[in-house]
């Protein structure tokens, strides 16, 4: 039996998951160890193999095969744009993407003014802007702490990730426009989900009972 490799994209989303396959019996010790420097972890009894890997990668080793699964975010998915299936909304890492930026910027966007947008997701941000609102903006990509961008005048919103809305309030923004709804999602390369049918279909059979 060869080995089905999952990808998982680090930090809150990672932890999370492997919660979720223990609740379903699989398990990696080896990944528990938090002092561990090694890459990838293997569970030689169910012929698994999980790596973690930054979350905008996690679209790209699942396209190509390098990973048969993937756990990863909505917005990455939708950012990458892959071609892979995506299967099952895990339900957890629940969040909005939004445009967000001070209460005076409400009329620049009902008056489709152009503005800049400053945002981690300029494809999500585009999609939005031009396809679904047609008004044409100039976007700004940016790679973190995207609520500076109004703040010091380098745009005028932004399209970032909203949780529980403690980073806006704290710096004066507010929700303007909701763009969509993301949670964490399951994804499998679309040759692998033919190839091992079986073993993935019983994975996320399982999966859906629990979650
Ligand atoms: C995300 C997002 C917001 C914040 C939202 O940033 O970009 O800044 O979390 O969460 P809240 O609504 O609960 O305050 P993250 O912490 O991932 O880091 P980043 O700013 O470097 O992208």
């Amino acid at each position: 039996m060869r080995y089905l490799t999952f990808a998982l994209a680090k930090g809150r989303l990672a932890k999370k998951s492997m919660e979720l396959f223990k609740q379903i019996g699989i398990t990696c010790e080896e990944m528990q160890d938090p002092a561990t420097r090694k890459l990838i972890f293997v569970n030689e009894e169910l012929k698994l193999k999980f790596f973690l890997a930054k979350a905008p990668d996690v679209p790209t080793y699942v396209e190509y095969g390098a990973a048969d699964v993937g756990i990863v975010g909505k917005d990455t998915i939708l950012e990458e744009g892959r071609r892979m299936y995506e299967v099952l909304d895990l339900g957890y890492g629940k969040c909005r993407m939004c445009v967000c930026g001070p209460e005076s910027a409400r009329g620049l966007l009902q008056h489709q003014e152009l503005i800049r947008v400053a945002t981690k997701y300029p494809h999500i941000a585009k999609d939005y802007f031009y396809n679904q609102k047609y008004q044409t903006v100039e976007i700004i990509k940016l790679n973190g702490s995207i609520e500076l961008a109004p703040i010091v005048g380098l745009s005028e919103v932004i399209v970032d990730i909203v949780e529980t809305g403690s980073t806006l309030k704290e710096n004066g923004l507010k929700v303007l426009e909701e763009v969509c709804p993301l949670s964490a999602r399951m994804v499998v390369n679309q040759v692998s989900m033919k190839m091992e049918n079986e073993r993935i279909g019983k994975i996320i059979s399982e999966l859906k009972k629990v979650i």
